[in-house]
């Protein structure tokens, strides 16, 4: 046999290779499927209308621009107390507007700047109650500055925490965002990690008030139990409704804390001695076709997200939501944050109010972050789509959204901390 056939041999015999190992991955993510349409079949739910969210859009805005509100209540909901719940009721007294749970609210806060300078400080605060008639409830936890930088600590949370007391007033924009909870009975998983069990909670609690029967699952991580906001709330929950599991993983239990040992059941809470991640969900939920409601670090949305893909869940079914600048890429969507340009020239972004002008390039990230880095003064809050500081009208030219933002820019302007210029263009800045 000549080298040229033995060659051809062994290539033959790779491809098939190949091909075999891409056929039993394919027909494994097929198989996952079906038997989730199947269940889903067999318990009489439209099988088609699984891929939609069975919700209706979130109605527009209930005030326009900022409407005051008055603490009522200041509650802090854990061990450590980090996490402070306050109670916001309209100083006008007219009727509370209700909203969809896991929705937020605006805040733009007087933080003393420094030599006394005021302005200004927007941030946004995931409802964390069902709708109630008289108040909305926000719970915020305090974030320190990051390791032993020397940085500040952060700005609203603490002002939040240590300056504003029962009875001072907030401004407060009207509840908005595109992450909530549809209606239906579809069984539903709730993912909260750290601090993003706010919204989890607003779902959970809306969602009992609603259809109490429903199938839910909270899967709540936080390092320790200390760490855990609303313990006795989640338990008498999980008490009183037999159909909502919950589980309060922790990822570094403390010896000393009688609840963190290892896996058991108290009451009916569950402790699990791990993170939140794929196997555990695998090892706990029956076969069933759930919407997943995840919100938490960067780190576990990028983990947890394509894994559940992987596992065979639709993309439809898969909602989440980060608190702060976070691109979090789904196996099917095509690569959204810093794509490259290929041979293209590079788009100029004209700055024409600071009569500035830069090239840019993937390494300088989004156009808000351009702006500071070439000290153009541009406002911004949440940097993540999400409060609409940063809204800045576009004289001329393109942009591209890096990734879907929840506040609606006005025709004619973009959101300068979720965009990159599509072509050269022009800003009002
Ligand atoms: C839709 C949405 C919902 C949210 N819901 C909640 C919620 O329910 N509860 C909640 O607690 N939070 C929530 N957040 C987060 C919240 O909006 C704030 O981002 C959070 O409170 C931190 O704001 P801060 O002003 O305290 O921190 P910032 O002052 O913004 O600082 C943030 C971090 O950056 C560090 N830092 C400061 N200066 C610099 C610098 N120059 N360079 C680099 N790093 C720096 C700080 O030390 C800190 O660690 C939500 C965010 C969004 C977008
Ligand atoms: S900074 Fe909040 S939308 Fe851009």
């Amino acid at each position: 046999m000549s080298a040229f056939i033995l060659l051809m041999g062994i290539a033959a015999a790779l491809l098939l290779q190949l091909a075999v190992f891409a056929g039993i991955g394919f027909w494994r993510q097929w198989r996952a499927y079906q038997a989730l349409r199947g269940v889903a079949a067999a318990q009489g739910m439209p099988v088609d209308a699984l891929a939609e969210v069975d919700a209706p859009p979130p109605a527009p805005a209930a005030w326009a621009g900022y409407r005051n509100f008055r603490v009522a209540r200041k509650v802090l909901e854990d061990a450590s107390g980090q996490v402070c719940s306050f109670y916001l009721a309209p100083q006008d007294k007219a009727p509370l507007p209700a909203f969809l749970p896991g929705q937020f609210l605006t805040l733009a806060l007087d933080v003393p700047g420094p030599g006394g300078a005021s302005g200004p400080v927007v941030r946004c605060y995931s409802l964390s109650d069902a709708p109630q008639p008289a108040h909305y409830r926000i719970s915020v936890k305090r974030v320190a500055a990051p390791g032993s930088s020397a940085l500040a600590a952060g700005l609203a949370s603490h002002f939040l925490h240590d300056h504003v007391a029962v009875g001072d007033v907030l401004r407060v924009r009207a509840p908005g965002g595109h992450f909530y909870l549809g209606a239906g009975d579809a069984p539903v998983v709730l993912i909260g990690g750290g601090i993003g069990i706010t919204p989890m909670v607003s779902m959970l609690n809306g969602c009992l008030q609603q259809h109490a029967g429903r199938e839910l699952w909270l899967f709540y991580g936080v390092r320790h139990s200390d760490e855990v906001a609303m313990p006795a709330h989640l338990r008498a929950v999980a008490e009183q409704h037999p159909n909502l599991h919950v589980y309060l993983c922790l990822s570094e239990p403390q010896a000393k804390t009688a609840g963190d040992a290892a896996d058991h059941q108290s009451g009916a809470v569950h402790y699990h001695h791990g993170r939140v991640d794929i196997a555990l969900l695998r090892r706990l939920l029956p076969l069933k076709p759930y919407h997943f409601y995840v919100c938490g670090p960067t780190a576990m949305l990028q983990s947890l997200v394509p894994a559940l893909e992987d596992w065979g869940v639709p993309e439809e079914r898969i909602h989440f939501e980060a608190f702060g600048p976070a691109s979090i890429r789904r196996n099917t969507s095509a690569p959204t944050l810093h794509a490259g340009g290929g041979d293209a020239p590079a788009p100029m972004v004209r700055f024409a109010k600071s009569n500035k002008q830069v090239a840019w390039d993937a390494s300088m990230g989004t156009l808000l972050d351009l702006a500071q880095a070439h000290g153009v003064a541009v406002n911004s809050g949440c940097r993540a789509g999400s409060c609409g500081s940063c809204q800045t009208a576009i004289a001329s030219g393109e942009v591209r959204y890096l990734s879907t933002p929840d506040f609606d820019a006005e025709p004619g302007t973009c959101l300068l901390c979720v965009c990159a210029p599509r072509t050269d263009v022009t800003l009002e800045a």
